[in-house]
């Protein structure tokens, strides 16, 4: 008996230095993401997992306006957690150049699912991500160089970087480690629709039957679960790509790949939390749910790359959609809305 324990407590022993759980490292316990067991969990960069401290430094980080160079712009600025982290503006005016942005800013929730950043996916990864709106003269217009001298002068980051990466001196790679380490955490599945797949509450009949709809015209793309595909299409907003400004910012995905089939295409975005993230679409131009379902059923733009899902068999084009599958629909999206998560008190400005 007495040989059993000590076996089992040496087993215990070595699995734990086989997997470093064991001491110093139980501290920087690893964060845990609150995801349901119908959703895939996504796999973190092996350089850079999230810890609590981590993406608690990241928190302070997004809502600090000292990152930006004139110290009025946060992240949060234009990523506001009552908005699912959008900012409700179609393309915002930049309070430091006073040009317009040329998108709209899309809600931050389950970045961790995504493969490429930013509505036309320019961005690889969320680490590389983070110095586009950094440096940025139209967002917060600091130089890199400079934001760590200040970061490394302030005894609280100083502190928070040693604890969160275990270093003296700060280096910018943790400045944007720690920032999508908090841009990770924002994991949303708190709706009505997450209640009823987990088995709670049941959906009103009306959102239901806007359900059926949805599997049959919006899933190929708006994919259920994360309720995108996480690829690139053309839902027929615009028939012409001519415009070049900012090496043709419109052309969508184009402007990544250059090449011809990806015209026009942009990243399908989620269908979660569209309560709190109007205007819709890369540049904002759809006020409200009404106008882009008015857009699909009838107001397509046929050009080459419009992706074929929008397309009838008889060449017409769009979604055949009554008023009374409107308004199902509707009530079907709205399902989706995660009430809790804009309340969040662990995604909010630090005290
Ligand atoms: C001045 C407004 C502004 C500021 C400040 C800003 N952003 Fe954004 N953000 C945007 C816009 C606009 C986009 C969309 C750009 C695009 O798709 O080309 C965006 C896109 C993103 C995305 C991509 C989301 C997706 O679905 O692809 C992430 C992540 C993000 N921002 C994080 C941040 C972080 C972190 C900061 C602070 C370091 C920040 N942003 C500061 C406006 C801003
Ligand atoms: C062919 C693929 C495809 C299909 C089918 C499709 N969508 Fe989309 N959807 C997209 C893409 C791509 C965008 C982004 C386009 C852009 O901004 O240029 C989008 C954008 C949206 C937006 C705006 C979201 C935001 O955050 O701005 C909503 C809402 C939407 N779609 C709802 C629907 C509904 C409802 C259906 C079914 C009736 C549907 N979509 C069918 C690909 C699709």
């Amino acid at each position: 008996m007495k040989r059993n324990i000590l076996f089992a407590s040496s087993v215990v022993l070595l699995l734990a230095s086989l997997f470093g759980c064991g001491g110093k490292q139980a501290d920087d316990a690893s964060f845990n993401y609150n995801i349901p067991a119908y959703i895939k969990p996504f796999a973190e960069p092996e350089y850079n997992k999230a810890t609590q401290k981590g993406v608690a430094l990241g928190r302070a980080l997004f809502y600090d306006k000292n990152l930006s160079a004139a110290g009025t712009v946060s992240c949060a600025s234009c990523h506001i957690q009552q908005k699912s982290f959008s900012d409700g503006l179609p393309q915002r005016q930049s309070e430091l150049s006073g040009n317009k942005l040329m998108r709209n800013a899309p809600a931050l929730i389950n970045l961790g699912w995504m493969e490429g950043y930013f509505w036309d996916g320019g961005a690889p990864n969320l680490e590389f991500l983070n110095t586009g709106p950094l440096t940025s003269h139209d967002e917060m217009g600091q130089d890199l160089r400079q934001l760590v001298v200040l970061l490394q002068k302030d005894k609280q980051y100083q502190h928070m970087f040693m604890e969160a990466f275990g270093k003296d001196s700060i280096e910018f790679s943790d400045v944007s480690n720690a920032l999508s380490q908090f841009s990770r955490s924002l994991i949303s599945f708190g709706s009505a629709y997450d209640q009823w797949k987990s088995g709670g509450k049941e959906l009103s009949e009306e959102a239901m039957k806007g359900y059926t709809l949805y599997k049959e015209h919006c899933s190929t793309c708006h994919t259920e679960g994360l309720f995108t595909d996480n690829s690139y299409h053309n839902n027929g907003l615009d028939s012409a790509f001519a415009n070049d400004t900012l090496f043709g910012i419109e052309k969508g995905r184009y402007r990544i790949t250059r090449r011809a089939e990806d015209m026009g295409k942009f990243k399908t975005p989620t269908l979660r939390n569209l309560s709190f993230t109007a205007p819709y679409m890369h540049d904002g131009r759809f006020a409200n749910l009404q106008e882009v379902l008015q857009h699909y059923s009838g107001d397509l733009h046929q050009s080459a790359t419009l992706d074929a899902a929008l397309k009838g068999e008889d060449g017409s084009l769009g979604i055949d959609l009554s008023e009374a599958d409107k308004m199902a629909l509707t009530a079907f999206l709205e399902a989706l809305t995660d009430y809790d998560f804009v309340e969040n008190p662990a995604y909010s400005a630090p005290d």
